[in-house]
C-alpha cells in the first residue's frame, strides 16, 4: 500500500474510526495505520472487524485494536472510547464514517427508518464527539488548569457529510438531513474544542464505489460520473487519503471546522 504522507506521520498517535469493516471506513483505517497511527476499528460486526483488523496489519507499524459497538448505543460508545484510552493513553483522532440509507420518498417513508438513519449518522457523530472530549481531552484541559493545550499533541475529528447534504437527494430525506445536521454540529465542536486544540472538520464525498451504493446498479452509477467533472465516481482509497491529509497537522494544523468538499466538482459551492 502506498503511502501519501511522510513515513511515521500519525506515530505514537491513537485514532477512532468506525465504520471500519467496509467500504470508506475500512480504507481511512488502513491510510491511518499506514502512516503510523493505533487504529481503533469500530464497526457492528466483531467478526469481521477482526477480518479488517488483520488484513489492515499486515501494513501497520502498530496492531489495530477492534471495539465493535453500535455508534446509536451511549453505554456501546462509553466503552469503545474508553478502550481506545486503555490502549493509547490519549484519543488523537475520531473519524465518524459508519452510515446507513434507508432510501424512500418523503410521502413512503416509514418514522422509523427516518429515526433510524438520523440516529446513526447525527446521533453516532454526537456520542464519539462527546465521549472522547468528556474522558480524555476535557479531563486534560482541566489539569492543565482551564488553560487551551498548547502541547503540540495533534488532536482532530473528522464527520463524514455528504455532497448531498447540499444537493439534496430524492429518497433521502433522513440521510440528507443527517448530513446537513453533522455538518453544522462539526462547526460548534469546532468551536466548544478549539481550548482542547481539537480540530474539527468533515468531508463531504461525491458518490464513491463501495457497499453504499451497490443498490444504484451500474446504469445508475454509470449516471453519477456523468454528473460530476472527473467523469467517474470515486474508489475508497481517494476519501482514506484525503482524510488521512486533513488529519496531518503538517498539511491543515490551521483548519478547523470546515467542511472538504470531495466530490469531483458535483456540487460548486
Ligand atoms: N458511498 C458513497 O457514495 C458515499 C457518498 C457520500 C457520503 N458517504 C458516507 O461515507 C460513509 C461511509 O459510507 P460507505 O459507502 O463506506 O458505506 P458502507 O455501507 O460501505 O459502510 C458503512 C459501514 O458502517 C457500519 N455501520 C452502519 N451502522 C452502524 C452502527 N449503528 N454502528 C456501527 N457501525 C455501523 C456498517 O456496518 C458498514 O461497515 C457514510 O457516512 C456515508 O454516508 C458515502
Amino acid at each position: 500500500m502506498e503511502r501519501v504522507l511522510r513515513e511515521n506521520a500519525f506515530a505514537g498517535e491513537t485514532h477512532i474510526v468506525t465504520g471500519a469493516g467496509q467500504g470508506i471506513g475500512n480504507q481511512v483505517a488502513a491510510q491511518l495505520a499506514l502512516h503510523g497511527a493505533q487504529v481503533v476499528l469500530v464497526d457492528l460486526d466483531a467478526g469481521r472487524l477482526e477480518e479488517a483488523k488483520a488484513e489492515i496489519a499486515k501494513n501497520a507499524a502498530v496492531a489495530p485494536i477492534v471495539a465493535a459497538a453500535n455508534v446509536t448505543d451511549e453505554a456501546q460508545v462509553k466503552a469503545a472510547v474508553a478502550t481506545a484510552l486503555e490502549a493509547g493513553d490519549h484519543i488523537n483522532g475520531i473519524v465518524n464514517v459508519a452510515g446507513v440509507t434507508r432510501d424512500a420518498r418523503i410521502v413512503k417513508k416509514a418514522y422509523d427508518d427516518f429515526k433510524f438513519v438520523m440516529a446513526v449518522h447525527l446521533h453516532g457523530t454526537f456520542l464519539f464527539m462527546r465521549e472522547a472530549a468528556f474522558q480524555c481531552w476535557h479531563p486534560a484541559f482541566k489539569a492543565n488548569e482551564n488553560k487551551p493545550l498548547d502541547d503540540g499533541v495533534n488532536r482532530f475529528i473528522v464527520n463524514f457529510s455528504s455532497v448531498s447534504a447540499r444537493n439534496g437527494n430524492i429518497g433521502q430525506i433522513d440521510y440528507t438531513a443527517a448530513k446537513g445536521a453533522i455538518e453544522s454540529a462539526t462547526r460548534t465542536a469546532a468551536r466548544e474544542f478549539s481550548g482542547y486544540r481539537v480540530r474539527v472538520n468533515a468531508i463531504a464525498p461525491g458518490p464513491v464505489n463501495t457497499p453504499m451504493l451497490a443498490e444504484v446498479g451500474d446504469e445508475g452509477i454509470a449516471m453519477m460520473g456523468r454528473a460530476t467533472l472527473v467523469g467517474r465516481i470515486a474508489e475508497p482509497i481517494e476519501m482514506a487519503r484525503t482524510v488521512a491529509a486533513i488529519a496531518d497537522p503538517l498539511l491543515f494544523g490551521y483548519t478547523s471546522g470546515q467542511v472538504f468538499a470531495a466530490n469531483g466538482g458535483m456540487y460548486i459551492a
